[in-house]
């Protein structure tokens, strides 16, 4: 076995890491033998050199077995999750588990928090008074047996190796890696014991993944990776550059995903939930992508989905009758009339960020009550001095003067009427 720094300077080189040496690699960080130094060193060879699709699979599986790898079979039916890249106003999870959960699917869902402009699906639901997103193994199976989804937090237990090299790179400039992001993404979500996973790939300006082909080489990547562990998965691309829904915060999303849990709701995150749930129902179904869709949509307008959802939250602990209210609010006015053409999704993010709804650093608390509501959308007609946007006022109350015109700055305003664009781009496997 070549030594650590050996192993660096291969890979600085172009070189290939064998198996044996990955896994020797990832379980020396795991179990603290290995310093940070030297394994940012590695992160960021791989980071300029790659790694190949084995190299990939062979990360992705060491960090895997670097902890628990939960056991589900019991349960019976097919376990399916989803997973997103990241985006603003990206609330599809609350809706999606409980409707793939009221159409027979199994949804044991372990969900991240935010970071940087996107939201997190764990900072959304502790929104809701009591909700514990930090179960042991046995009330995550028994809130799963009972209601075919469960919704918690990554435990020290998944993927520690991930934990703490996702750290690492987040402060060492390693992050945007497809071989990393892959090794990172389908670690955490094959140690939840799944038969299948779909995965929503952002692009745009809005998204990790900028353009079109570096989000479809992701997806291959997770695809492959998945498919080479025996598991089915599907990804698909979708569009972010303006956020998604009306809302962007913690307990206003909860608020706006309830919409769409009863039947109406803003289309773009209904269309997403229908989609997304519809492979969801066809992996663990074996019916067909429309028919899942259909069954999705059934869900949803007939308030089983909504049944599923309001069990998991009670088994949970949270009191969905105690969401906290916005203290306040304060308009943003469009500055001229015209067409809005675009809304940039990345500067509302960090607008919600600096207004407390999300974090620059992984130990900030959110303020759960913040958030913004864009009362226009791409596409829609203003005149001047109407509401563009609201900011849905916290604890800290008004927000200040720059965070209002930052927000007004999201909006481009002109004289024509922009084209519509599609939501979904691409399906991939
Ligand atoms: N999300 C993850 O979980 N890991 C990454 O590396 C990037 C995004």
């Amino acid at each position: 076995m070549r030594s650590i720094v050996e192993l660096i300077a291969a890979k600085r080189d172009g070189g290939r890491l064998s198996d044996d040496e990955i896994a020797w690699l990832i379980d020396q960080y795991a179990t603290d033998k290995l310093p940070d130094y030297q394994m940012a060193s590695m992160a960021m060879a791989v980071y300029f050199q790659g790694l190949d699709a084995r190299e990939t699979g062979s990360w992705t599986r060491a960090m895997l077995h670097s902890g628990e790898v939960l056991n589900f079979d019991e349960i019976g039916v097919s376990r399916i999750d989803k997973h997103s890249t990241g985006g603003v106003g990206d609330k599809i999870s609350l809706p999606l588990a409980p409707a793939a959960a009221a159409c027979g699917v199994t949804v044991p869902m372990v969900s991240g928090r935010g970071l940087g402009h996107t939201g997190g699906t764990l900072d959304k639901l502790e929104a809701i008074p009591g909700y514990t997103v930090g179960l042991g193994v046995d009330e995550f199976r028994s809130v799963l047996a009972e209601q075919g989804c469960a919704m918690v937090g990554q435990t020290g237990e998944i993927a520690p190796a991930d934990k703490r090299l996702y750290a690492l790179r987040d402060v060492t400039a390693t992050v945007e890696s497809i071989p990393l992001i892959t090794a990172s993404i389908m670690s955490k979500k094959l140690a939840e014991g799944l038969d299948g996973l779909v995965l929503d790939v952002k692009v745009g300006g809005a998204a990790f993944m900028k353009t079109r082909d570096d989000a479809r080489r992701l997806a291959e990547s997770m695809v492959s990776v998945g498919e080479e562990m025996g598991k089915r998965v599907v990804a698909f691309l979708t569009r972010m550059e303006e956020p998604l829904g009306h809302m962007v915060g913690n307990a206003c999303e909860v608020v706006e995903s309830m919409d769409v849990l009863s039947g109406a709701g803003p289309s773009d995150v209904r269309e997403l939930v229908v989609t997304l749930g519809g492979a969801m129902v066809e992996l663990a179904h074996h019916v067909s992508f429309e028919e899942g869709r259909s069954r999705i949509a059934k869900s949803l307008d007939d308030g089983s989905a909504m049944e599923r959802w309001r069990g998991m939250v009670a088994l949970q602990g949270g009191d969905l009758s105690a969401l906290p209210e916005p203290r306040g609010e304060t308009v943003v006015r469009a500055p001229s009339a015209g067409w809005v053409q675009a809304i940039d999704g990345l500067e509302v993010g960090l607008c919600g960020v600096a207004l407390g709804a999300g974090r620059t650093r992984s130990d900030q608390d959110v303020d759960p009550i913040v958030g913004v509501r864009l009362d226009r959308h791409r596409g829609d007609r203003v005149e001047a001095g109407e509401a563009i946007a609201t900011i849905l006022h916290g604890e800290q109350g008004a927000p200040s003067e720059s965070v209002v015109e930052r927000l007004a700055a999201a909006f481009t305003v002109g004289s024509e009427e922009p084209e519509p664009v599609p939501l979904i781009l691409e399906r991939i496997g």
